[in-house]
């Protein structure tokens, strides 16, 4: 690919996000602490890591935003969607991920963003109850009402250019159905057909994002932009779109350490992940169809990495059929922890000679600190995108997300190992800021 580099940002950046429950309130609340000098932005790869320019005696580390032209943190303005319709102060409140201290000195600016009225349909959540809920006559409706959504705010704000994040709960898994979402034309006619099976509310966002030409990057595993017919409407309006699925603690361990196995040529026979996460997500994940969406974007993360056809003696043993280990990964709604979710890891391994060995690890997080970095370097990224010409799936973001989206109708492989996904990042960073790629993909 010829690339581009990015043009400078012209005026305000507006950053509209689906949901404003624990993930977005934490997200706003930091860059607004951030901005007043009364928090730092850590876990931000856009504003910490410093990447490697040049070679040999030219080289040069420097910050992302000495390489390219990244959005200031100053000149981004919020607005929400939810069912809900706490203001971001009140469900930075009720979300009790940050404590008084860390909210109260920007109350006002919170206070401010107000959730717009939500395109929902509760088949798609069934544990959800607001009724800030949009009054549509048909999901071809619903995309029209949120392109008014974004219009008004770019109308009422003056931001220059507008990106999407879903950050809402996750929808009930949607299957793809190539009949329907194979192509932006039966997409379309699905959506003014009302077929609400096929046709989630996720997909009216993103349908309108796009048609208003701003990037979408989906934070939840749904299926949404991870569909033929998305894809053509991305490279149609040439816009960026990325996904799925916010990669933050298990899954980021997982891909993190799954090559120490792959590298030393160690085996697998098996890998038990559970959970236990108290928040709303947790509440909404313990309906088994909504858990389903998350589990088959948890699963594919290893099998790319440690692939049992690949490396049989390796990897080919475990289950049932013995062609390849267990995997397997569980969510426990469990109210007394809230956001912090607790997650255990059990790893069997085999070395020399076939004997066994375990490792287990357990990692205390806070689901919300870990997922607003990737809001905001997701955000920022893909508004760079945008203005490096770079439209369709985005995989330099495969970085920060669990289920990265390819092109698996040209079989087309995912990459899931973080290391390579940090190759892929720099080197688009470098290409975005005018210098060449200068790191091979394995
Ligand atoms: N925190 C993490 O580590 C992490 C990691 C990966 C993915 N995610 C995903 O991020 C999303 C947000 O997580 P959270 O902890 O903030 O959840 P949350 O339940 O606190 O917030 C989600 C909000 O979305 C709203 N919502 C649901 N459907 C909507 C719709 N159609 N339109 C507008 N609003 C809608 C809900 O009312 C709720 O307030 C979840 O899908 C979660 O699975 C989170």
């Amino acid at each position: 690919m010829v690339s581009k580099k990015a043009e400078a940002p012209k005026g305000k950046l507006g950053v509209m996000v689906v949901g404003l429950g624990a993930v977005t309130s934490t997200f706003i609340t930091g860059v607004l602490m951030a901005r007043k000098g009364l928090a730092k932005p850590v876990g931000s790869v856009t504003q910490y890591d410093k990447i490697r320019i040049g070679k040999g005696d030219d080289k040069k580390y420097l910050h992302y935003k000495d390489i390219v032209p990244l959005a200031d943190l100053n000149d981004i303005e919020f607005a929400a969607w939810d069912v809900y319709p706490a203001n971001a102060f009140e469900s930075a409140v009720n979300a009790e991920v940050l404590k008084a201290k860390d909210i109260l000195p920007v109350k006002e600016e919170l206070e401010a963003i107000k959730p717009l009225k939500a395109a929902f349909d509760k088949n798609y959540a069934k544990r959800l109850d607001g009724d800030n809920v949009k009054d549509c006559k048909d999901r071809w409706d619903m995309v029209e009402q949120l392109r008014e959504d974004i219009r008004n705010f770019k109308k009422e704000t003056g931001v220059e250019r507008v990106v999407v994040l879903w950050a809402a709960s996750t929808e009930v898994y949607v299957p793809v159905d190539e009949k329907i979402h194979g192509s932006l034309e039966t997409l379309e006619a699905a959506m003014k057909a009302d077929d609400k099976e096929h046709i989630a509310p996720s997909m009216c966002y993103a349908y309108a994002a796009l048609a208003e030409g701003c990037p979408f990057i989906m934070g939840a595993p749904n299926t949404t932009v991870d569909i033929p017919a998305m894809w053509e409407l991305a490279e149609k309006t040439k816009m960026p779109i990325a996904g799925k699925d916010f990669k933050t603690g298990q899954t980021l361990v997982k891909s993190g350490f799954a090559p120490i196995i792959g590298d030393r040529c160690l085996g697998l026979s098996g890998w038990f992940s559970t959970n236990i996460l108290g928040n709303r997500d947790g509440l909404v994940l313990d309906e088994p169809a909504n858990f389903r969406t998350k589990e088959v974007s948890k699963l594919s993360t290893l099998e790319t990495i440690l692939d049992p056809e690949d490396q049989p003696d390796l990897y080919g043993h475990g289950n049932d059929e013995d062609t390849q280990y267990y995997h397997k990964v569980r969510i426990n709604y469990y109210p007394p922890r809230n956001d912090n979710k607790e997650g255990w890891d059990n790893i069997d391994i085999f070395g020399w000679m076939g004997y066994s060995m375990q490792i287990k690890i357990n990692f205390l997080c806070r689901d919300s600190i870990l997922a607003a970095p990737l809001c905001l370097d997701l955000v920022l990224l893909s508004d760079l995108a945008m203005r490096a010409g770079r439209y369709g799936i985005q995989r330099f973001l495969s970085f920060f997300l669990k289920s990265p989206m390819h092109d698996y109708t040209k079989d087309e492989k995912p990459i899931n190992n973080l290391y390579q996904q940090h190759t892929m990042l720099r080197n688009a960073i470098r290409e975005m800021g005018g210098y060449p790629a200068d790191e091979e993909m394995d």
